[in-house]
C-alpha cells in the first residue's frame, strides 16, 4: 500500500457486506504496451475486479480508498449525463489550449466519456484514462484511446514528462484533504515540459440553499468529514499547482443549474444531485442517523426548492502550464 494512501482512515472505504472474484488492483503502465499480453488485453476489466455490494448498489473494493459513490450501470448513465451537461456548459471539453498536443492522461476518468469524446475529436493523438473501478467501454472505442486501472492515491504509474495535457475532473470526493498536494504534483511531473495539468472541480456545495439543500449540504460535508474529505480544498488547486511549479494561465468559473429554472441543463443538475443523494444513501445513513424515508422526503421536496432559490454549484476550471 502506497505511503499515501494510508494517510487517512483504513475503514474509508465503502461498507462491505459482500464482494466477488478476484482482485486485480495491479497498476500497469500504458505505455510500455508490451508489458500487456493479449490474454490481459482481452479480459473485460469488469471480470477482473474486485467489488463490494451494499443495499444493491455496486461499489469498489480497493482499500484505503475514501471514495463513496457506486460504479454501476445506474452511476455510469449519471457520470454520462452530467459529462453531456458540463461539455455544453463549459462549450467544449478543455479550456486549455490543444495546440501540438500527442499524449493525453485523463486522471479518475470513470466510464471515459471525457477519453472518448476527445479522442474522437484529436484521432492523431494518444489517450489515456486511468480509475481504480473498471467501469470503462472494452470494445466500442476509438483506436486511440486505452484505460488502465489503478488508484492514484498510490501514485501516478507514467514516466516523467510523459504527457501534453494531464486532466482531471470531479476527484473532489475521492481526495483525502492531506492528498492533493501530492496528487497535484505528481500530475505535473508526468505533464512535459510546456505541457498542461487542467483540472475541473467543484466543492459540491449546493450554492443558494434553501432549508432542504442546507441539509442535503450538511449530508454531504458529514460523510466527506468522515471518510477525511474536505471538500473546499478544491478552492486551494491554483496554490497547489504553484507549489508544484505549474503556472497557472487560466482559471475560468462557471454555475452548473439545479433545476428545472434553468431548462434542460438545469433538469441534468437535478437528477445528477438525485443520483448522487441515492448513490450515497447508505453512507449518509451511516453518518447523520437519517433514516430512508427521511432522505426519500427531502428529495421529493428538493424540486420546488431549487426552482424558487435557483440553487446551483459552482464549478471551476484551472490550467497550470509546466515551464
Ligand atoms: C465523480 S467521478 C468523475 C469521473 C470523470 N472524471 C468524469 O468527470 O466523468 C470520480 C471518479 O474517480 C474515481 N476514483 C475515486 N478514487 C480513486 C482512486 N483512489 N484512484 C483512481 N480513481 C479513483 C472513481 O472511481 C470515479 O470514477
Amino acid at each position: 500500500m502506497g505511503t499515501r494512501a494510508s494517510r487517512y482512515l483504513a475503514s474509508s472505504g465503502p461498507p462491505s457486506n459482500q464482494s466477488d472474484t478476484v482482485n486485480a488492483r495491479a497498476s500497469v503502465s500504458f505505455f510500455s504496451s508490451s508489458d500487456h499480453t493479449r490474454s490481459q488485453r482481452d479480459k473485460a476489466p469488469a471480470a477482473r475486479a474486485n467489488f463490494v455490494y451494499v443495499d444493491g448498489r455496486r461499489f469498489h473494493g480497493a482499500e484505503n480508498t475514501p471514495y463513496m459513490l457506486p460504479n454501476d450501470d445506474e452511476e455510469a448513465d449519471r457520470l454520462h449525463e452530467q459529462h453531456f451537461a458540463l461539455c455544453a456548459l463549459i462549450g467544449n471539453n478543455y479550456v486549455a489550449d490543444q495546440h501540438g498536443m500527442r499524449r493525453v492522461l485523463d486522471v479518475g476518468t470513470g466510464p471515459g466519456a471525457w477519453i472518448m469524446d476527445m479522442a474522437t475529436e484529436f484521432p492523431a493523438c494518444e489517450f489515456i484514462g486511468v480509475d481504480v473501478s473498471p467501469i470503462q467501454p472494452v470494445v466500442v472505442m476509438p483506436s486511440n484511446a486505452r484505460f488502465e486501472i489503478t488508484n492514484i492515491l498510490e501514485g501516478l504509474c507514467f514516466a516523467d514528462n510523459a504527457f501534453d495535457l494531464v486532466h482531471a475532473r470531479l476527484l473532489m470526493a475521492a481526495m483525502p484533504k492531506t492528498c492533493w498536494p501530492d496528487l497535484i504534483a505528481d500530475m505535473a511531473r508526468v505533464c512535459t515540459s510546456d505541457g498542461v495539468v487542467e483540472l475541473c472541480e467543484t466543492d459540491a456545495i449546493i450554492c443558494n440553499a434553501g432549508p432542504v439543500a442546507e441539509q442535503v449540504n450538511g449530508w454531504l460535508l458529514a460523510v466527506c468529514n468522515m471518510r477525511v474529505i474536505d471538500l473546499s480544498h478544491v478552492w486551494g488547486i491554483p496554490l497547489m499547482m504553484q507549489e508544484a511549479k505549474l503556472q497557472v494561465e487560466k482559471r475560468v468559473k462557471y454555475s452548473m443549474p439545479i433545476g428545472e429554472w434553468c431548462g434542460p441543463l438545469g433538469k441534468v443538475g437535478l437528477s445528477g444531485l438525485v443520483g448522487i443523494i441515492n448513490g450515497m444513501r447508505f453512507s449518509i445513513m451511516q453518518a447523520c442517523g437519517v433514516t430512508d424515508e427521511h432522505i426519500d422526503t427531502l428529495i421529493a421536496a428538493l424540486p420546488e426548492e431549487v426552482n424558487q432559490r435557483q440553487s446551483h454549484w459552482t464549478i471551476e476550471l484551472t490550467v497550470g502550464r509546466k515551464l
